[in-house]
């Protein structure tokens, strides 16, 4: 089965394209194939032409789907815009999806699927007034409630775009728990999607390395505490562990970009005698900013 329903079996005597806007006559080494579009064009296709097709027909899909997502990027954009605290959340989210797909082992298609269901999560909160959105206090039941919804009412938005039908999975569930205590379907396990489990844990990494109105960021080591605390109960554990690694990693490269920059300056200081006393002895807070920063972003 090719793409968008089209079949390139090439048994002779059987159709060899069963899409709608397509009829075969013969097959025999060459067969011949109306290809009647909405113009009422008529075409006439050797074999070779099949796969050639079906790959146009492809890359064709994928520049449309790029174009579609461009497009309701520009909507998510002015979501997050609504709150400073939000803004390039959903690209941080896509970022960390990336990662977590790839050391899952997702196929290429897969992760593509995740980043650009990650890029889209939050697109229903469109549909939250700014009065609940952008509260600085806690959120009443019935607020809560209104901010609950925002995964169907994205789904609704996305479903009338088309080419998302993956996606659409994933941005529904990404609010659901790993035990079942999650929203909007309360699904448990291995029932939610893995990659709605993979955008539950990277929206959260995200947020908790974030300041909000109401919160200041988390270490990446608090952070790391967590996503072990809440392992198996809102983060599936396999996604947890890789969300972690991913974390160790980046502290560890921002203590030796860290070790490394003040190497750097010191060598600079021994070999410019007149550089400022301040540079000479760079200490263990310069350290220690210089890490805590680069492991922020
Ligand atoms: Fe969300």
């Amino acid at each position: 089965m090719g793409l968008g329903g089209i079949s390139n079996s090439d048994t002779a005597g059987k159709p060899v394209l069963t899409h709608p806007a397509v009829r075969v006559r013969t097959a025999t080494g060459k067969f011949q194939s109306s290809l009647v579009g909405s113009a009422g064009l008529k075409r006439t296709l050797s074999s070779p032409d099949v796969p050639r097709m079906a790959q146009e027909i492809a890359r064709l899909r994928r520049r449309l789907r790029h174009a579609h997502v461009d497009s309701i990027m520009a909507v998510v954009a002015t979501v997050e815009a609504r709150d400073p605290y939000t803004e390039r959340h959903s690209a941080q989210v896509a970022i960390y999806a990336e990662h977590l797909a790839r050391a899952a082992g997702l196929s290429v298609s897969d992760i593509e699927g995740v980043v650009i269901a990650a890029l889209l999560h939050d697109i229903g909160k469109i549909a939250v007034p700014d009065a609940i959105l952008l509260k600085p206090g806690p959120l009443t039941a019935t607020e809560f409630e209104r901010i609950k919804e925002h995964p169907v009412r994205g789904v609704e938005i996305l479903r009338r775009v088309g080419f998302l039908e993956r996606e659409l999975p994933l941005v529904l569930h990404h609010h659901e728990w790993f035990d079942g205590r999650g929203y909007p379907a309360g699904l448990k396990g291995a029932g939610i999607p893995l990659g709605a489990r993979i955008l539950q844990a990277a929206d959260c990494i995200d947020a908790m390395l974030s300041p909000r109105t109401y919160k200041r960021a988390m270490s990446v080591t608090e952070t790391i505490g967590e996503l072990i605390r809440w392992s198996g109960t809102q983060f599936d554990p396999q996604v947890a562990r890789l969300g972690i690694a991913m974390l160790r990693s980046r502290l560890e490269e921002a203590m030796v970009i860290a070790t490394v920059t003040a190497a750097t300056m010191t060598c600079l200081v021994n070999a410019l005698p007149w550089a400022t006393p301040s540079l000479a002895t760079p200490s263990l807070s310069t350290f220690d900013a210089f890490s805590a920063s680069a492991a922020s972003h």
